[in-house]
Protein backbone atom coordinates (compact mmCIF):
# COMPACT_ATOMS: atom_id res chain seq x y z
CA UNK A 1 0.00 0.00 0.00
CA UNK A 2 0.61 3.47 -0.64
CA UNK A 3 3.53 2.72 -2.82
CA UNK A 4 2.54 5.95 -4.82
CA UNK A 5 1.84 8.60 -2.04
CA UNK A 6 2.28 11.77 -2.86
CA UNK A 7 2.98 11.02 -6.85
CA UNK A 8 1.09 12.81 -9.65
CA UNK A 9 0.33 10.79 -12.66
CA UNK A 10 -1.13 11.29 -15.80
CA UNK A 11 -1.97 8.23 -17.56
CA UNK A 12 -3.14 8.29 -21.39
CA UNK A 13 -6.01 6.04 -23.07
CA UNK A 14 -7.33 5.00 -19.86
CA UNK A 15 -10.74 4.53 -20.91
CA UNK A 16 -10.63 1.11 -20.80
CA UNK A 17 -8.27 -1.64 -21.16
CA UNK A 18 -4.65 -1.70 -19.40
CA UNK A 19 -4.64 2.14 -18.93
CA UNK A 20 -7.61 1.86 -16.85
CA UNK A 21 -6.36 -1.03 -14.66
CA UNK A 22 -3.26 1.05 -14.06
CA UNK A 23 -5.17 3.84 -13.12
CA UNK A 24 -7.06 1.67 -11.19
CA UNK A 25 -3.77 0.85 -9.33
CA UNK A 26 -2.10 3.90 -8.91
CA UNK A 27 -5.08 5.30 -7.00
CA UNK A 28 -5.32 2.99 -4.80
CA UNK A 29 -1.27 2.65 -3.82
CA UNK A 30 -2.37 6.24 -2.86
CA UNK A 31 -1.34 8.72 -6.12
CA UNK A 32 -3.46 10.98 -8.01
CA UNK A 33 -4.35 10.33 -11.28
CA UNK A 34 -5.56 12.01 -14.25
CA UNK A 35 -6.87 9.78 -16.98
CA UNK A 36 -7.28 10.84 -20.20
CA UNK A 37 -8.65 9.36 -23.20
CA UNK A 38 -10.18 10.41 -26.82
CA UNK A 39 -13.19 8.90 -25.76
CA UNK A 40 -14.30 11.03 -22.59
CA UNK A 41 -17.22 9.38 -21.55
CA UNK A 42 -15.21 5.95 -20.68
CA UNK A 43 -13.08 7.64 -19.00
CA UNK A 44 -14.92 9.98 -16.61
CA UNK A 45 -17.23 6.16 -15.31
CA UNK A 46 -13.35 4.81 -14.80
CA UNK A 47 -12.59 7.94 -12.92
CA UNK A 48 -16.17 8.28 -11.26
CA UNK A 49 -15.50 4.37 -9.89
CA UNK A 50 -11.88 5.11 -8.50
CA UNK A 51 -12.96 8.09 -6.92
CA UNK A 52 -16.41 6.32 -5.70
CA UNK A 53 -13.40 4.16 -3.47
CA UNK A 54 -10.75 6.54 -3.27
CA UNK A 55 -12.18 10.15 -3.03
CA UNK A 56 -10.64 13.04 -4.52
CA UNK A 57 -8.24 11.07 -6.19
CA UNK A 58 -9.56 11.05 -10.08
CA UNK A 59 -9.25 13.68 -12.83
CA UNK A 60 -10.76 12.31 -16.27
CA UNK A 61 -9.99 14.53 -18.98
CA UNK A 62 -10.67 14.43 -22.77
CA UNK A 63 -7.68 13.94 -24.91
CA UNK A 64 -6.37 13.14 -28.31
CA UNK A 65 -2.54 12.35 -27.86
CA UNK A 66 -2.29 13.20 -32.04
CA UNK A 67 -2.89 16.69 -31.06
CA UNK A 68 -0.62 18.77 -29.83
CA UNK A 69 -3.17 21.69 -28.01
CA UNK A 70 -4.86 18.83 -26.24
CA UNK A 71 -1.21 18.01 -24.70
CA UNK A 72 -0.86 21.65 -23.37
CA UNK A 73 -4.63 21.50 -22.20
CA UNK A 74 -4.60 18.78 -20.44
CA UNK A 75 -1.34 19.80 -18.82
CA UNK A 76 -2.26 22.76 -17.40
CA UNK A 77 -5.66 20.96 -15.87
CA UNK A 78 -3.50 18.59 -14.33
CA UNK A 79 -1.08 21.11 -13.03
CA UNK A 80 -3.80 22.85 -11.52
CA UNK A 81 -5.61 20.38 -9.95
CA UNK A 82 -3.27 17.95 -8.84
CA UNK A 83 0.11 19.92 -8.78
CA UNK A 84 3.14 18.86 -10.70
CA UNK A 85 3.46 15.39 -12.99
CA UNK A 86 5.47 13.04 -11.45
CA UNK A 87 4.61 10.35 -13.42
CA UNK A 88 3.44 9.76 -17.24
CA UNK A 89 2.22 6.58 -18.37
CA UNK A 90 1.98 7.20 -22.45
CA UNK A 91 -0.49 4.25 -23.05
CA UNK A 92 -2.95 5.47 -25.33
CA UNK A 93 -2.63 3.54 -28.53
CA UNK A 94 -4.19 1.91 -31.59
CA UNK A 95 -3.48 -1.17 -33.64
CA UNK A 96 -2.91 -1.09 -37.28
CA UNK A 97 -3.18 -4.60 -38.82
CA UNK A 98 -2.44 -3.78 -42.27
CA UNK A 99 0.23 -5.58 -44.45
CA UNK A 100 3.77 -3.53 -46.43
CA UNK A 101 1.08 -3.94 -49.57
CA UNK A 102 -1.79 -2.44 -47.84
CA UNK A 103 -0.35 0.81 -46.11
CA UNK A 104 -0.69 3.74 -47.62
CA UNK A 105 0.95 6.92 -46.23
CA UNK A 106 -2.61 8.71 -44.42
CA UNK A 107 -2.80 5.20 -42.66
CA UNK A 108 0.94 4.13 -41.94
CA UNK A 109 1.56 7.90 -40.76
CA UNK A 110 -2.08 7.77 -38.58
CA UNK A 111 -0.18 4.82 -36.84
CA UNK A 112 2.96 6.96 -36.39
CA UNK A 113 1.36 10.24 -35.26
CA UNK A 114 -0.92 8.05 -32.11
CA UNK A 115 1.33 5.46 -31.24
CA UNK A 116 4.48 7.25 -31.01
CA UNK A 117 4.77 10.96 -32.01
CA UNK A 118 2.18 11.16 -29.21
CA UNK A 119 4.69 10.09 -26.89
CA UNK A 120 7.13 12.17 -28.20
CA UNK A 121 5.10 15.45 -27.59
CA UNK A 122 4.16 14.16 -23.73
CA UNK A 123 7.42 13.37 -22.40
CA UNK A 124 8.99 16.59 -24.08
CA UNK A 125 5.95 18.49 -21.99
CA UNK A 126 6.36 17.13 -18.92
CA UNK A 127 9.92 16.86 -18.77
CA UNK A 128 10.30 20.74 -17.69
CA UNK A 129 7.90 20.07 -14.84
CA UNK A 130 9.48 16.92 -13.38
CA UNK A 131 12.55 18.94 -13.66
CA UNK A 132 11.36 21.07 -11.44
CA UNK A 133 9.29 18.74 -9.16
CA UNK A 134 13.16 17.19 -8.96
CA UNK A 135 12.81 14.10 -10.82
CA UNK A 136 10.18 11.89 -12.01
CA UNK A 137 9.69 8.26 -14.13
CA UNK A 138 8.17 7.74 -17.68
CA UNK A 139 6.29 4.47 -18.75
CA UNK A 140 6.05 4.12 -22.43
CA UNK A 141 3.71 1.26 -23.33
CA UNK A 142 5.28 -0.41 -26.36
CA UNK A 143 4.80 -3.68 -27.98
CA UNK A 144 5.82 -7.27 -28.35
CA UNK A 145 5.32 -6.43 -32.08
CA UNK A 146 8.82 -4.30 -32.51
CA UNK A 147 10.62 -7.03 -30.69
CA UNK A 148 9.25 -10.31 -32.62
CA UNK A 149 8.31 -11.31 -35.88
CA UNK A 150 5.30 -9.55 -36.53
CA UNK A 151 4.48 -9.57 -40.43
CA UNK A 152 1.13 -7.76 -41.42
CA UNK A 153 1.27 -5.28 -39.08
CA UNK A 154 3.54 -2.89 -40.71
CA UNK A 155 2.90 0.44 -39.25
CA UNK A 156 1.69 -1.06 -35.65
CA UNK A 157 5.75 -2.30 -35.26
CA UNK A 158 7.51 0.31 -37.00
CA UNK A 159 5.57 2.78 -34.31
CA UNK A 160 6.17 0.71 -31.59
CA UNK A 161 10.29 0.76 -32.51
CA UNK A 162 10.37 4.13 -32.78
CA UNK A 163 8.60 3.78 -28.51
CA UNK A 164 11.45 1.44 -28.03
CA UNK A 165 14.50 3.50 -29.25
CA UNK A 166 12.99 7.26 -27.91
CA UNK A 167 12.75 5.55 -24.32
CA UNK A 168 16.40 4.79 -24.75
CA UNK A 169 17.69 8.23 -25.75
CA UNK A 170 15.26 10.16 -23.24
CA UNK A 171 16.67 8.03 -20.49
CA UNK A 172 19.61 8.98 -21.41
CA UNK A 173 19.09 12.56 -22.09
CA UNK A 174 17.36 12.92 -18.85
CA UNK A 175 18.61 10.68 -16.48
CA UNK A 176 20.62 13.49 -15.04
CA UNK A 177 17.82 15.09 -14.13
CA UNK A 178 16.80 12.18 -12.01
CA UNK A 179 13.90 11.24 -14.85
CA UNK A 180 13.65 7.77 -15.40
CA UNK A 181 12.24 6.28 -18.85
CA UNK A 182 11.36 2.95 -19.12
CA UNK A 183 9.21 1.07 -21.73
CA UNK A 184 7.09 -1.89 -21.56
CA UNK A 185 6.43 -4.30 -24.44
CA UNK A 186 2.77 -6.61 -23.45
CA UNK A 187 2.79 -9.48 -25.58
CA UNK A 188 -1.37 -10.74 -25.82
CA UNK A 189 -3.43 -9.05 -23.32
CA UNK A 190 -7.27 -9.63 -22.82
CA UNK A 191 -8.13 -5.72 -24.10
CA UNK A 192 -10.78 -4.81 -26.44
CA UNK A 193 -7.24 -3.79 -28.65
CA UNK A 194 -7.19 -8.11 -28.83
CA UNK A 195 -10.70 -9.32 -28.93
CA UNK A 196 -11.65 -6.58 -31.93
CA UNK A 197 -8.62 -8.81 -33.67
CA UNK A 198 -8.93 -12.28 -32.25
CA UNK A 199 -12.77 -12.76 -32.69
CA UNK A 200 -13.04 -16.44 -32.14
CA UNK A 201 -12.81 -19.10 -29.80
CA UNK A 202 -10.49 -21.12 -31.72
CA UNK A 203 -8.24 -18.15 -32.67
CA UNK A 204 -7.76 -17.29 -28.97
CA UNK A 205 -7.02 -21.12 -28.74
CA UNK A 206 -3.88 -20.97 -31.13
CA UNK A 207 -2.72 -17.85 -29.24
CA UNK A 208 -2.95 -19.27 -25.79
CA UNK A 209 -1.44 -22.43 -27.25
CA UNK A 210 1.63 -19.84 -28.40
CA UNK A 211 2.52 -19.16 -24.85
CA UNK A 212 4.59 -20.93 -22.10
CA UNK A 213 2.16 -19.58 -19.76
CA UNK A 214 -0.69 -21.21 -21.84
CA UNK A 215 -3.00 -18.11 -20.97
CA UNK A 216 -3.11 -14.23 -22.30
CA UNK A 217 -2.57 -11.47 -19.80
CA UNK A 218 -5.05 -9.40 -17.93
CA UNK A 219 -4.23 -5.73 -17.35
CA UNK A 220 -4.15 -6.25 -14.23
CA UNK A 221 -0.61 -8.15 -14.85
CA UNK A 222 0.77 -5.32 -16.90
CA UNK A 223 -0.64 -2.96 -14.06
CA UNK A 224 1.48 -4.24 -11.83
CA UNK A 225 4.93 -3.59 -13.83
CA UNK A 226 4.20 -0.40 -14.78
CA UNK A 227 3.54 0.27 -10.85
CA UNK A 228 7.34 -0.91 -10.16
CA UNK A 229 8.47 1.27 -12.94
CA UNK A 230 6.40 4.30 -11.87
CA UNK A 231 7.62 3.81 -8.02
CA UNK A 232 10.70 4.45 -6.21
CA UNK A 233 11.08 0.63 -5.73
CA UNK A 234 12.72 0.69 -9.31
CA UNK A 235 15.09 3.84 -8.60
CA UNK A 236 17.84 2.29 -10.36
CA UNK A 237 16.36 1.08 -13.41
CA UNK A 238 15.99 3.27 -16.74
CA UNK A 239 16.08 2.99 -20.65
CA UNK A 240 15.20 -0.44 -20.19
CA UNK A 241 12.13 -2.74 -22.88
CA UNK A 242 10.58 -4.60 -19.80
CA UNK A 243 8.63 -7.50 -21.80
CA UNK A 244 5.40 -9.14 -19.92
CA UNK A 245 3.99 -11.75 -22.36
CA UNK A 246 4.15 -15.07 -20.34
CA UNK A 247 7.04 -15.97 -22.11
CA UNK A 248 5.83 -15.89 -25.92
CA UNK A 249 9.01 -14.17 -27.56
CA UNK A 250 11.22 -17.04 -26.52
CA UNK A 251 9.23 -19.92 -28.66
N1 LIG B 1 -3.89 -5.68 -25.83
C1 LIG B 1 -2.77 -6.16 -26.32
O1 LIG B 1 -2.67 -7.35 -26.65
C2 LIG B 1 -1.56 -5.25 -26.48
C3 LIG B 1 -0.34 -5.85 -26.82
C4 LIG B 1 0.79 -5.06 -26.94
C5 LIG B 1 0.72 -3.70 -26.72
N2 LIG B 1 -0.48 -3.12 -26.39
C6 LIG B 1 -0.49 -1.67 -26.17
O2 LIG B 1 -1.07 -1.41 -24.90
C7 LIG B 1 -1.62 -0.08 -24.90
C8 LIG B 1 -3.01 -0.13 -24.30
O3 LIG B 1 -3.88 -0.86 -25.14
P1 LIG B 1 -5.04 -1.82 -24.58
O4 LIG B 1 -4.60 -3.19 -24.76
O5 LIG B 1 -5.46 -1.36 -23.23
O6 LIG B 1 -6.17 -1.54 -25.68
P2 LIG B 1 -7.54 -0.71 -25.61
O7 LIG B 1 -7.98 -0.60 -27.01
O8 LIG B 1 -8.45 -1.33 -24.60
O9 LIG B 1 -7.11 0.72 -25.03
C9 LIG B 1 -6.56 1.75 -25.83
C10 LIG B 1 -7.12 3.07 -25.35
O10 LIG B 1 -6.49 4.11 -26.10
C11 LIG B 1 -7.49 5.07 -26.44
N3 LIG B 1 -7.08 5.84 -27.63
C12 LIG B 1 -7.01 5.44 -28.92
N4 LIG B 1 -6.63 6.46 -29.71
C13 LIG B 1 -6.44 7.53 -28.89
C14 LIG B 1 -6.04 8.88 -29.11
N5 LIG B 1 -5.78 9.35 -30.33
N6 LIG B 1 -5.95 9.70 -28.04
C15 LIG B 1 -6.23 9.24 -26.78
N7 LIG B 1 -6.64 7.99 -26.51
C16 LIG B 1 -6.72 7.15 -27.56
C17 LIG B 1 -8.75 4.23 -26.71
O11 LIG B 1 -9.92 5.03 -26.64
C18 LIG B 1 -8.64 3.19 -25.60
O12 LIG B 1 -9.32 3.58 -24.43
C19 LIG B 1 -1.55 0.40 -26.35
O13 LIG B 1 -0.46 1.26 -26.51
C20 LIG B 1 -1.33 -0.89 -27.13
O14 LIG B 1 -0.69 -0.67 -28.36
C21 LIG B 1 -1.62 -3.88 -26.29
Amino acid sequence: MNRLQGKVALITGAGGGQGAAEAYLFAKEGAKVALTDIQFENVQAVADKINAEFPEQALALKHDVSSEEDWIKVIQAVVSKFGPITVLVNNAGILATKSYKETNIDYWRKGLDINAWSQFVGIKSVVPIMEQAGGGSIVNIGSLASIMNAGGFNAYTASKGAVEAMTRSAAAEFGPSKIRVNSVHPGAIATKMLTDTITTDEGMKAVEAGIPLRRVGEPEDVAKLVLFLASDDSTYITGVEHIIDGGMWFV
